[in-house]
């Protein structure tokens, strides 16, 4: 098992397959994009398939979440994703995507095991996509989004991010879309895990706010507490159901205390949090040839520095050196 000091037990692993991403968005990356990680430097699909066994054999992982940068990127995906479904137990497989080349490859993935895909898009207006991501992929998107759903990937999940003057008045419009279109939506409040390091509270849009606008077009009613178990959402009911809307509010209303994620970079570094400021090397152990016992020691000793939170709220708090790009969202 992966127990940290605080009683929590990580059962929920999140692999980010490559740090490169084919949008911009402007609270993740500057236009010109980052320095991408050298291919020598990214595990290999065997390296990744033979940490996720594992993590699932060994370490008590039941859930797999393969993110990026833009995981859709990475050549090897679908045959990673059938290695995971292959393994004993079986873990449920997830992706996160921007959904751009979505609509090419839904069906392969769902054969080869993929359960469940989460999309991110912030906004119903082309130009406003724009915008955002600085390019003009709103269609894939939505196109990614149908194939997803077409390919019984249920629920399909959108995320969205609100920017203060740019798409803040579009949380009910997102709404009504999602609810049209059989999507579950939640709203991520803004963190402080941007590149170029701009992040400032005062410019953020509040889980509040969002309630709050949402609240003028729809009745929403909390989802009882024990429904949640360890999701970074909270949910509410819209309109008397059944459709639900969540909030992920990392900033103003932490859920760290239930947080049952541990995390590999493109680079086989394990993170005990998105906003650790250490990192345990796998890799290493992998190319110096450690047996899967010793691989597996070093994952549970990393756990065990797992801080009690994200410590935002700290005067003291410092963004960690690696961007969410880099991290896994
Ligand atoms: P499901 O609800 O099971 O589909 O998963 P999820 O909501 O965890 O997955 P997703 O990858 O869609 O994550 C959505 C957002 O939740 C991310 O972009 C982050 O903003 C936030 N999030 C995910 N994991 C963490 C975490 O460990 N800590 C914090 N603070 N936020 C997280
Ligand atoms: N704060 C909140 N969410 C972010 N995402 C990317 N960067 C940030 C940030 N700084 C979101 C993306 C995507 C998910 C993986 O994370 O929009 O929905
Ligand atoms: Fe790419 Fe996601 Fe960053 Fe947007 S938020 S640039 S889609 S990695």
């Amino acid at each position: 098992m992966l127990v940290d000091t605080y009683g929590r037990v990580a059962t929920d692993l999140r692999v980010s397959l490559t740090d490169r991403c084919n949008l911009r968005c402007t609270y993740c990356m500057p236009e010109e994009g980052l320095q991408w990680l050298a291919k020598p430097e990214l595990l290999t699909d065997e390296e990744v398939g033979r940490l996720v066994r594992i993590a699932v054999a060994d370490l008590g992982v039941r859930e797999v979440r393969f993110t990026g940068g833009e995981p859709l990127l990475r050549p090897g995906l679908v045959g990673i994703v059938a290695a995971c479904a292959a393994l004993e137990p079986r873990p449920r497989i997830s992706l996160t995507t921007n959904g751009i080349g979505l609509a090419r490859t839904a069906d392969a993935l769902r054969d080869a095991g993929l359960d469940r895909v989460n999309v991110s898009l912030d906004t119903l207006r082309p130009d406003v996509f724009h915008t955002l991501t600085r390019r003009r992929r709103h269609h894939d998107v939505l196109a990614g989004l149908e194939a997803a759903r077409a390919a019984g990937l249920a629920p399909v999940k959108v995320n969205a991010v609100l920017m203060r003057g740019v798409n803040d008045d579009e949380a009910p419009d997102l709404l009504a879309w999602a609810l049209d279109n059989d999507y579950e939506l939640r709203f991520i409040e803004q963190m402080p895990l941007d590149a170029q390091h701009g992040w400032q509270r005062s410019d953020m849009v509040t889980a509040d706010e969002i309630l709050r606008s949402l609240a003028t077009r729809f009745s929403l009613t909390p989802e009882k507490e024990d429904e949640r178990g360890s999701a970074p959402a909270e949910r509410w009911i819209v309109d008397g159901g059944p459709a639900r809307v969540g909030v992920i509010a990392s900033v103003t209303r932490p859920f760290c205390r239930a947080c049952d994620r541990t995390r590999l970079t493109a680079d086989g570094q394990v993170r005990t949090c998105l906003f650790a400021r250490e990192e345990s090397d796998l890799r290493g152990a992998l190319r110096s040839g450690a047996p899967d016992e010793e691989v597996a020691r070093l994952w549970r000793a990393a756990m065990w520095g797992k801080k009690a939170g994200s410590g935002l709220d700290d005067p003291s708090f410092l963004q960690p050196d690696r961007p969410m790009s880099a991290i896994g969202g």
